[in-house]
């Protein structure tokens, strides 16, 4: 059993991780500031199956609060971080980096700083696809060359990992930077494509297609995700002088077009569709090879892409009712 630092508890992963976490028999410390990206009844309402849980502990605070941080973990002897708490989507960010600067960037920098002045070793930190901005060079591979970020999210993501090296090489932390790609299934953030035109297919309401259709997404099954996650702490806690930045996707990208068919079929309704221009920021393809997770996590994605989008709709359904 260990005692892991959930950061992000509230939300569609963290909610999912931690109630997994605790069945196993771990404690769990959540921290999350119900950041109002997205609206807090719905955080609560993640929360609600695990809040009462023994060993699970709830600390509401802003982790760009170095003060708060801090004190409110002073006593705790903590064995890892899984660091998912920040601004997720490319979109807003380009109306707020300075938001995503700080709930990105300054964030990891305090969870760095605690675990230095704590003496705690181990970090797992959610990155994402979106770090490889719109490169060519599909299915992507760590190795790639990721400097040319086109969102400020896809930067805050790229500028914490890079921090995260830093601190690795000076303080000796142990390190995993995961990159998430499009992760889906119930509880999925509402500003996600899967979850919007669910809920707009369902209402009879237009949904917005941005461009022809023919952009794609390795969509990720969030139980997929979060196994891979359970993955990353076991190789922190079994191995020293770890620092690994590694793909967590499906290798199979989904066109937009067919994601729409999907939904629609688990929907039983057809869609209304409005083709707009592709947004600035939004990258065409997203392509994860995942060989090193399979090889370091033993990571192995298991849902197709319409059996998880099914599962959404069916969750969906239920809570709507
Ligand atoms: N969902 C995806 O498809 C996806 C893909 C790639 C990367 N990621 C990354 O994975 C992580 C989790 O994503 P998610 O979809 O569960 O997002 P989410 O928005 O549902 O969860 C993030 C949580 O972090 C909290 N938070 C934000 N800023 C905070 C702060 N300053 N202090 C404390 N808590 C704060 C929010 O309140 C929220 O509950 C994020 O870092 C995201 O960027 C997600």
């Amino acid at each position: 059993m260990s005692t892991i630092v959930v950061t992000g508890c509230a939300g569609f992963i963290g909610s999912h991780l931690s109630e997994q976490l605790l069945s196993e028999g771990n404690q769990v410390i959540g921290i999350d500031n119900f950041d109002p990206f997205y609206d807090k009844k719905v955080k609560e309402r993640n929360l609600a199956g695990f809040s009462n849980h023994p060993n699970f502990r709830f600390e509401e605070l802003d982790l760009a609060d170095f003060e708060a941080l801090t004190k409110n973990l002073k006593d705790d002897q903590i064995d890892v971080v899984v660091h998912l708490a920040g601004k997720a989507g490319v979109r807003p960010s380009i109306e707020d980096p300075q938001g995503y600067i700080r709930a990105n960037i300054v964030a990891t920098q305090n969870i760095l700083d605690l675990m230095k002045d704590k003496g705690i070793k181990k970090l797992a930190f959610a990155s994402s696809s979106s770090v490889y901005g719109n490169t060519k060079e599909t299915p992507f591979n760590e190795e790639q060359d990721v400097s040319n970020p086109i969102s400020p999210y896809a930067f805050s993501k790229k500028a914490c990992e890079l921090i995260n090296y830093t601190y690795h090489h000076l303080h000796k932390l142990d390190i995993i930077n995961l990159r998430f790609f499009t992760v889906f299934g119930p509880r999925q953030r509402p500003d996600l494509a899967i979850h919007k035109f669910t809920r707009l297919i369902l209402n009879g309401e237009e949904i917005p297609m941005f461009g022809d259709g023919s952009t794609s997404r390795d969509y990720t099954y969030y139980e997929d995700t979060v196994a891979g996650i359970k993955g990353s702490i076991n190789y922190l806690l079994n191995n020293d002088c770890v620092y690994e930045t590694i793909n967590l996707g499906n290798n199979q990208p989904v066109k937009l077009s067919d994601m729409i068919a999907a939904i629609e079929k688990a929907c039983g309704k057809k869609a209304n569709i409005k083709q707009l221009p592709m947004q600035p920021g939004d990258v065409d393809i997203t392509f994860a090879n995942i060989e090193k997770a399979k090889s370091l996590l033993g990571y192995n994605p298991q849902y197709s892409f319409e059996k998880g989008v099914e599962n959404f709709v069916k969750w969906y359904k239920e809570i709507n009712d």
